[in-house]
């Protein structure tokens, strides 16, 4: 079968990630996680204490060094060689990511970055702008989602495994923010390409929208 470009995107706890990882490790495929990328330059913004400064921002987006080893159905994720795997999914990360996604010389950075993981075929990326954006031609398109209710749930439920404590409603309404914030930016919005197909995975399984996706798979790998 022709190495495919599957690009999945979709708002924050549709399932993407877990999807994405488990098509990559059926076909064998690399995975990228592009909102770790997103993680990994806010990281170190809010560690360099740049605070508003657009030119040493922007001067982060030159420089940056960001790498992401997918092995054995984990991605490690290092900023100019240290490891912010964990650290990366801290609530103050995520409560920050969106604004700091939205600057143009942040977004052009990770765009190059992403296109160059993707030159060699056979991968998985996942995030909010791939099919739309960063690989307008990728083979297979799909757009993930689910309620904001359940989307909620599954992240409380992750953040409560990994012992931050959470309030849930805050929880529900930082995610509606995110997905605001995500989708109404100027540059590069959260929006279903037009040739994606939709999942919607508030009632199915994961093991069901995989194998949604890889039918999708099949019937493309036929006609390319
Ligand atoms: O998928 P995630 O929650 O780890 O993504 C973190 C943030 O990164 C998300 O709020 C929006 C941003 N993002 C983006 O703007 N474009 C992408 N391709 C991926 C993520």
């Amino acid at each position: 079968m022709k190495k495919l470009i599957i690009a999945i995107d979709g708002p924050a706890g549709a399932g993407k990630s877990t999807v994405a990882q488990i098509l990559a490790h059926r076909l064998r495929y690399n995975y990228i996680d592009t909102g770790a990328m997103y993680r990994a330059i806010t990281w170190k913004v809010m560690k360099t204490n740049v605070n508003n400064d657009i030119i040493a921002i922007e001067n982060i987006a030159k420089n940056i060094k960001i790498q992401l080893d997918y092995v054995d159905g984990k991605t490690n994720v290092f900023v100019d060689g240290f490891n912010v795997t964990e650290e990366i999914r801290n609530p103050a990360i995520s409560r920050l990511v969106s604004e700091i996604a939205q600057i143009r010389a942040i977004r052009d950075a990770m765009l190059q970055l992403q296109r160059h993981m993707a030159t060699a075929g056979g991968v998985v990326m996942d995030g909010r702008d791939i099919g739309t954006h960063v690989l307008p031609n990728a083979d297979v398109k799909v757009f993930l989602t689910a309620s904001i209710k359940e989307r909620a749930d599954r992240r409380w439920r992750e953040l409560t495994e990994k012992g931050f404590i959470v309030n849930r409603e805050e929880l529900e309404k930082e995610i509606a923010d995110r997905d605001k914030a995500d989708s109404e930016r100027e540059f590069a919005p959260l929006i279903q390409a037009s040739d994606a197909i939709l999942i919607d995975t508030t009632t199915l399984s994961i093991e069901e929208a995989v194998t949604a996706i890889l039918k999708n798979c099949e019937e493309r790998s036929s006609l390319v």
